[in-house]
């Protein structure tokens, strides 16, 4: 039987945190021919991924800039990308999620009449400019994509609304298949001040903020907010804020909140360093959407910093909740989560609505369905 030619697409960490698993899932499948290429809209952020999962790419556009503009990324990458299709021809093209690689890497292939799948599909907070750009790069991609792998049940439902019924798989979240491979028990972490906090005695909260739609005002509350909690539980709380290297974020971050002794800034961490911290962790207060879905995992509640969220599952599950962006909000809901053990314990249950470690497996299934490799499609994924 002939091989299936899949190039997979990514750019930025959390694509290639929730791709890695994929990759390595199709290089070691016989039926596959497995391609990857990276943009490198990320670079540093990017290597160390790659160095932890121990991936090569065949491919590495290498497109970063400092502070890089929207149309500069998705440019790039689009005149990068359609030299790599012409030279290998493949018969997939898989894109995640929903970074600026992730609409170039399917329009890409769209404009090479390639069959495009999309990981990580069906997230939706129904505003456009929220989140800035995401919103509208997963819609389009939706669009283009003959493929759709949804992490979830209501993922599915949201592309149902969309009109996006054929080539839909409910799989579970690729980041979970990640995780189960990077927490243990007797971690040792690289950055050495992390062996060092005192994670019996204090509660360590771990913070991270970086998106579009937070820079300017909602960036200054947050930051505002973050120095008032160092300062109203100094001797309880150690917050743990390794900050994402884009430009904007540093010169916010350092200038709230250096000098601060309970608050460590740190270079990013890699992959495993992260996970394991938030392992220990007392709670979470974060931006991301990558962390919405593993802190859940690892039973530590969390506070969104946003004003909304496309991943309400975690939500509903009562393990996270959106704290928005003002100040205010921001200090009374995680002064809650300090001072009250009940108000804690309540939210710091297990739940796990996204995946069981299994999605990489049922993409790699549902893509041999699709292209009439297999006769049954995967099983679906029940999250609970
Ligand atoms: C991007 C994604 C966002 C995702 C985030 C994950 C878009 C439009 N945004 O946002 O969806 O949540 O990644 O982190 O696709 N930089 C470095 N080294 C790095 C990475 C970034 O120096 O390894 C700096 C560069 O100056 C770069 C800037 O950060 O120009 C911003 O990077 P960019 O990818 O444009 O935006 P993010 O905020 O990272
Ligand atoms: N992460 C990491 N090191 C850090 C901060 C985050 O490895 O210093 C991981 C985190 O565990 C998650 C992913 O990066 O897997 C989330 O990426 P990010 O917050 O940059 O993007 P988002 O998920 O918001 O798109």
């Amino acid at each position: 039987m002939s091989k299936l030619k899949v190039m997979t697409i990514f750019g930025t960490r959390p694509e290639a945190i929730k791709m890695a698993p994929l990759v390595q899932e199709l290089e070691h499948r016989s039926e596959f021919e497995s391609y990857c290429c990276v943009t490198a809209q990320h670079r540093q952020m990017l290597d160390s991924v790659l160095d932890i999962f121990r991936l090569t790419p065949q491919f590495d556009l290498d497109i970063m800039e400092r502070s890089q503009s929207l149309s500069s990324i998705t440019s790039k990458c689009l005149l990068g990308l359609e030299k790599v299709f012409q030279a290998v021809c493949p018969d997939l093209v898989l894109v995640h999620g929903d970074t600026s690689t992730t609409f170039a890497g399917a329009l890409a292939a769209f404009y090479q009449q390639i069959a495009v799948g999309h990981v990580e599909a069906g997230l939706r907070t129904g505003d456009k400019y929220s989140p800035f750009p995401e919103e509208m790069n997963r819609s389009m991609v939706g669009r283009l994509a003959d493929l759709h792998f949804c992490p979830t049940e209501n993922n599915r439902k949201n592309l149902e609304a969309e009109g996006i019924v054929n080539g839909v798989f409910v799989t579970g979240n690729t980041v979970i298949d990640a995780l189960h491979t990077t927490v243990c028990k007797d971690y040792h972490f690289t950055t050495e001040s992390l062996n060092h906090l005192d994670y019996q005695g204090k509660k360590i909260i771990v913070v991270t903020c970086h998106r579009r739609e937070n820079y300017g005002e909602p960036m200054e509350q947050i930051m505002s907010a973050l120095k008032e909690l160092a300062i109203m539980y100094k001797k309880e709380v150690e917050l743990v804020y390794p900050v994402h290297l884009s430009p904007v974020v540093q010169e916010a971050a350092h200038r709230y909140l250096d000098g601060q002794d309970n608050i460590h800034l740190i270079p990013p961490l890699t992959a495993d360093e992260m996970h394991n911290l938030m392992a220990r962790s007392y709670m979470v207060l974060t931006d991301s959407g990558g962390l919405q879905e593993e802190a859940p995992a690892l039973s530590k509640p969390v506070l969104v910093l946003r004003r909304e969220t496309e991943r309400p599952e975690a939500v509903k599950a009562g393990t996270v909740r959106v704290a928005g962006t003002s100040r205010e909000d921001i200090l009374r809901l995680a002064s809650g989560l300090i001072q009250s053990p009940e108000a804690y314990t309540a939210m710091a249950q297990a739940a796990n609505p996204y995946g069981d470690g299994q999605a990489c497996r049922r993409i790699a299934d549902g893509i041999l369905y699709h292209f009439g490799k297999r006769d049954c499609p995967p099983e679906v994924f029940q999250g609970h």
